[in-house]
C-alpha cells in the first residue's frame, strides 16, 4: 500500500500555503508537482556532468550522453518497450503526436482515406489529424460516447473500414476520466491494416502501462504529467513502423551522413531527435520514472481508486447541487472528476475553491467537441496523484459545501485574462 503522508515529505510545493491556507493540489491532469529527488538530480546534472551530447569526445559530453541514452532506457523499460530505440524523447504529448501525423501520415495518407479519432479526445490528438487530412484530402471520422461517458464500440466498428488508415484515441480521457480499451480498438483497427495512436498524457502517470499488451503501434506521454520536468515528452512507437515513418523535424543529430545528393538517415531514436535535446529534462523524467517505479504503479492506481470512489461517495451528500460527469465505477476511470455546482459558472466555482487554497483546472480542458456534446460551456476538473489524501477530499467536500451555502457571496470577480475557457 501507499502511504501519501510520507510521499508528501518529497514534494516541497506541498509545504505551501495558499490565501492563507496549506494547499490542496488538485491540478495533476494538467501537471503533476514534482519530488525533490527530481529536483536534485536535474540540479547535480548540471552542477556535475552537463555538456551537449552525442558531440563530443570530452569526457563531460561522453558522461552527459551516456545518462541521456539511460534515460531512454529507463523510460523504455518502465512501458515495458521491446527495446530503448523505441523511445524518442521528444517535448510533449502534443509533439509527439504532430509528430506522428507530420512523419506518417504526411507520407502515407491519400485522398479519399480516412482517420477515426473520438469525441473524447484532446485538441492535441484530434486538431492534428484534422490538419493533416485537409492536407491529404482525407476525411476524419468521430466515434462518440454513451450517457455514461464510454465510448461507443459499436460506432467504432461501423465506421472502421478498409478506407481506415490511422485510429487515434486517448487512453484516458482528460475530462471524463474513461479508461478505453485499447487493445480491443488497436484489435479493430489492426483488422483493417490502420495504424493506431494511443494517447496515454492521462494514462501513462497514473495506470501501469505496457505497450505489449495495449498492441498500438504508438504512444504519446509527457514527462511534467508524472513528476517530472516540462519540456520533456516521450513518443513510443513499434520498431517496425518507426522504421517506416519519416522524421518530421531535421537538422542536426538526424543524420548518419549527408552529401550533396543524397542523405542516410540515423538509427533509431536519434533519427527523430533533432537538434540538441532536452538533456536536463531527460535526466529528469528518467528521475521521476524512477520514483514512480519505486511506489509501485499497481499501488498509485490502487490509490487513485479509492481516493475517487470515496469522492463520488460524498458528493452524493452535496445532492442535486452537484453533476458529474463520467463513469460512476471508478475502477472505470483514472482520477479524474470533472463536475459544475448548480448555478454556479465553472470558473467562480474554481476561484471560490482557490479562496480555500484548492487548485482545480476549470473551462474545456482542450476539449472543446467533448463538452459541446455533453452540452456544457465547461466544467470544474479536480484530478489526483499520489500524494492526495482522503483528508484533503474531506475538505473539497466541506469547502463546496461552503460555497453552495454561500453562493452569491462567492461569486468573485474573475479577471478575463483567465478565463479563457480553454
Ligand atoms: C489527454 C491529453 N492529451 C494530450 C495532452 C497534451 O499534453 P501536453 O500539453 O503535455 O502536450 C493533454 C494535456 O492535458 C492531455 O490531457
Amino acid at each position: 500500500m501507499l502511504d501519501p503522508d510520507e510521499i508528501r515529505k518529497d514534494f516541497p510545493i506541498l509545504e505551501r500555503t495558499i490565501n492563507g491556507r496549506k494547499i490542496v493540489y488538485f491540478d495533476n491532469a494538467a501537471s503533476t508537482q514534482k519530488p525533490i529527488q527530481v529536483i536534485e538530480a536535474m540540479e547535480e546534472f548540471m552542477k556535475k556532468h552537463y555538456a551537449n551530447v552525442h558531440r563530443g569526445l570530452h569526457t563531460l559530453s561522453q558522461e552527459a550522453s551516456q545518462k541521456y541514452e539511460e534515460s531512454h532506457e529507463i523510460v523504455a523499460k518502465f512501458i515495458n518497450a521491446y527495446s530503448w530505440r523505441e523511445v524518442i524523447f521528444v517535448s510533449n504529448t502534443t509533439e509527439a503526436i504532430n509528430a506522428i501525423a507530420y512523419g506518417w501520415g504526411l507520407w502515407n495518407l491519400k485522398e479519399g482515406d480516412e482517420i477515426i479519432v473520438t469525441i473524447m479526445d484532446h485538441h492535441s490528438n484530434m486538431l492534428p489529424w484534422r490538419l493533416i487530412a485537409q492536407l491529404k484530402g482525407a476525411r476524419v471520422k468521430y466515434v462518440d460516447i454513451n450517457n455514461e461517458g464510454y465510448l461507443k464500440y459499436e460506432e467504432l466498428e461501423e465506421k472502421i473500414s478498409n478506407k481506415t488508415k490511422i485510429v487515434a484515441f486517448p487512453v484516458a480521457s482528460n475530462v471524463l476520466g474513461t479508461i478505453n480499451e485499447a487493445r480491443k480498438i488497436a484489435r479493430l483497427a489492426h483488422e483493417v491494416g490502420a495504424i493506431v495512436v494511443a494517447d496515454g498524457a492521462q494514462s501513462v502517470p497514473h495506470v501501469p502501462t505496457n505497450v505489449r499488451e495495449l498492441e498500438v503501434d504508438f504512444l504519446a506521454f509527457s514527462g511534467h504529467k508524472m513528476l517530472g520536468p516540462t519540456g520533456i515528452g516521450v513518443l513510443w512507437g513499434r520498431e517496425d513502423v518507426l522504421e517506416e515513418m519519416k522524421p518530421f523535424k531535421v537538422g542536426g543529430d538526424t543524420i548518419k551522413d549527408v552529401t550533396l545528393d543524397s542523405i542516410v538517415w540515423h538509427d533509431l531514436p536519434w533519427r527523430f531527435e533533432a537538434g540538441t535535446p532536452n538533456i536536463v529534462e531527460a535526466v529528469g523524467l528518467a528521475e521521476a520514472v524512477k520514483y514512480l517505479s519505486r511506489i509501485g504503479m499497481e499501488n498509485i492506481r490502487n490509490h487513485e481508486v479509492e481516493l475517487v470512489a470515496y469522492t463520488l461517495k460524498r458528493f452524493e451528500e452535496l445532492g442535486e447541487e452537484l453533476e458529474y460527469y463520467g463513469p460512476r465505477n471508478p475502477h472505470h476511470k483514472t482520477g479524474v472528476i470533472a463536475f459544475n455546482v448548480k448555478d454556479l459558472n465553472h470558473h467562480t466555482t474554481g476561484a471560490s475553491l482557490d479562496l480555500f487554497g484548492i487548485a482545480v483546472r476549470t473551462g474545456m480542458h482542450c476539449a472543446h467537441p467533448l463538452h459541446y456534446r455533453l452540452g456544457l460551456k465547461g466544467t470544474v476538473r479536480a484530478s489526483y496523484y499520489l500524494y492526495n489524501t482522503f483528508e484533503e477530499i474531506d475538505y473539497f467536500i466541506e469547502s463546496l459545501e461552503k460555497i453552495i451555502m454561500l453562493k452569491e457571496k462567492f461569486t468573485r470577480e474573475i479577471p478575463t485574462s483567465i478565463c479563457t475557457g480553454t
